[in-house]
């Protein structure tokens, strides 16, 4: 039986801490505002947005929404973004991703200033962290490192799978493990034997974008599981890219989906927020 990891408690738990601290720096008239800004209207963004600003009033961050037509220019929102750079009581910028084909995403993610990317997708925060300078890192990697320390989870030394090497998690989150001293392979759609690299796993965590993938097959006993993956499965049910009933009897820790990795992006997009502020990119 495997430890399940508590991602809604430990969220919570980080939630709270910050919740305290925003508390405290608001007492010396210091105050925290992050810009959240949509286009289009994409129902999954629609809902992450929302409970990014739902965790902003918790915590007392001020967010101020900019929720913009799809038809929207790529020139309208790059020069809101910078009006946003500029502006001295904005300590964080988000952008939801995806955005409308017509925006090159690139173009965005280059133009917030990178003191202000609590997202941790500009390339100087990226590089910052190869190179292991400070800089903010991607939330849900980010949030995968707090899971696994607050779990009691040793990294040191360990054998990690990475599977999936996007932007946004395989790479940074590498990135991370191997700045924690794991020992890091980072597997792929064109990774021929994944089950057996899989299998070498101490810590096995997979972020591959297909549901239920990763099975008992690809599991050793003992390891620990993370799981990136949110789907809908046949029944409309939320699922992982593991198949937990499978994975479950086999590791010695797992997260659930839901309830594991996945409340924890937005707990350290606001770790990051209280950061940038104390950073004081604003109110100099
Ligand atoms: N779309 C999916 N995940 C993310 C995220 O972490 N940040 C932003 N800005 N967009 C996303």
């Amino acid at each position: 039986m495997a430890k399940i990891i508590d991602g809604k408690q430990i969220s919570q738990q980080i939630k709270d801490e910050l919740k305290e601290e925003v508390k405290k720096l608001k007492a010396e008239g210091r105050n925290c505002c992050l810009a959240v800004i949509q286009v289009g209207n994409d129902p999954a963004s629609s809902v992450y947005v929302g409970n990014k600003k739902k965790a902003c009033a918790y915590i007392g961050i001020e967010s101020r929404a900019y929720e913009l037509p799809e038809e929207t220019t790529e020139e309208e929102l790059l020069s809101l973004i910078e009006d946003l750079n500029q502006d001295s009581g904005v300590h964080g910028i988000l952008c939801q991703l995806p955005l409308p084909a017509h925006i090159r995403e690139e173009k965005v993610i280059d133009a917030i200033s990178p003191e202000k990317d609590v997202d941790g997708f500009h390339p100087q925060n990226v590089g910052a962290l190869v190179i292991g300078r400070k800089g903010f890192v991607s939330c849900t990697p980010a949030g995968i490192i707090e899971l696994l320390k607050r779990s009691g989870i040793e990294i040191e030394g360990k054998r990690c799978v990475m599977i999936g090497r996007s932007n946004i998690v395989g790479k940074p989150m590498a990135l991370l493990m191997l700045r924690e001293n794991a020992t890091v392979t980072v597997c792929h759609s064109r990774t021929r034997n994944l089950k057996e690299i899989c299998k070498e796993a101490d810590i096995l965590i997979a972020a591959i974008g297909k549901p239920q993938q990763i099975t008992g097959e690809y599991i050793k006993e003992g390891t620990v599981v993370i799981d990136v993956g949110i789907h809908r499965n046949a029944d409309n049910k939320l699922c992982g890219d593991v198949a937990f009933a499978e994975a479950e009897p086999l590791a010695s820790a797992i997260t659930p989906v839901p309830g594991g990795v996945g409340p924890m992006t937005i707990a350290m997009l606001m770790k990051n927020c209280v950061e940038a502020m104390k950073n004081g990119s604003a109110d100099k």
